[in-house]
């Protein structure tokens, strides 16, 4: 296995995780900036012609973990690999973010969940190419035709 070193830290208008919206229909329009360290910022040379990034980051302030868990989406137990609960064995998180500039080292972002400091541990485009007809949403597409958010 390999140790991992960030690469940057989220610049995040969150300081407290009960800012974050969270449960159905939650919006993550925050705005903030990725800031990349100076010794890894060649690694961004064309990052601006992509409009959305995967940001792989660390649930830093997580504590161990749960397999099963009940999210705030939910009034049903899932399996830990089946939610984005932050209490995992590998305690990474992933988040799409919308790219809106850049300034040298710095990612200007809207989309964020994660709080401020947070160590980011990657940066990859979002290329999905998974036609929305193929796309199954589980337990969550349940939960949101249950609070009549869906027909
Ligand atoms: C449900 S997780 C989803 C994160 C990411 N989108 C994912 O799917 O991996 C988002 C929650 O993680 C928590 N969180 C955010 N930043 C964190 C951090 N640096 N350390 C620990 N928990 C964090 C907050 O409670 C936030 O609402």
């Amino acid at each position: 296995m390999f140790s991992t070193q960030p690469i940057g830290y989220v610049r995040s208008p969150y300081k407290d995780t009960q800012e974050i919206p969270k449960g159905l229909g939650a919006k993550h329009e925050a705005e903030g900036v990725l800031e990349i360290q100076a010794e890894f910022a060649p690694g961004l040379t064309d990052i601006e012609g992509f409009s959305h990034l995967i940001i792989i980051w660390e649930f830093d302030r997580s504590e161990g973990f749960n397999l099963v868990v009940k999210p705030p989406s939910d009034d049903r137990s899932h399996g830990v690999f089946a939610t984005r609960s932050p209490r995992r064995p590998n305690p990474i998180g992933l988040t799409v973010v919308e790219l809106l500039g850049r300034e040298g080292p710095a990612l200007h972002v809207r989309g964020l969940d994660m709080l401020e400091g947070t160590p980011i541990l990657d940066i990859k485009p979002y290329l999905s190419n998974i036609p929305p007809e193929r796309l199954r949403r589980g337990w969550l597409a349940e939960a949101e035709v249950h609070a009549g958010m869906k027909p």
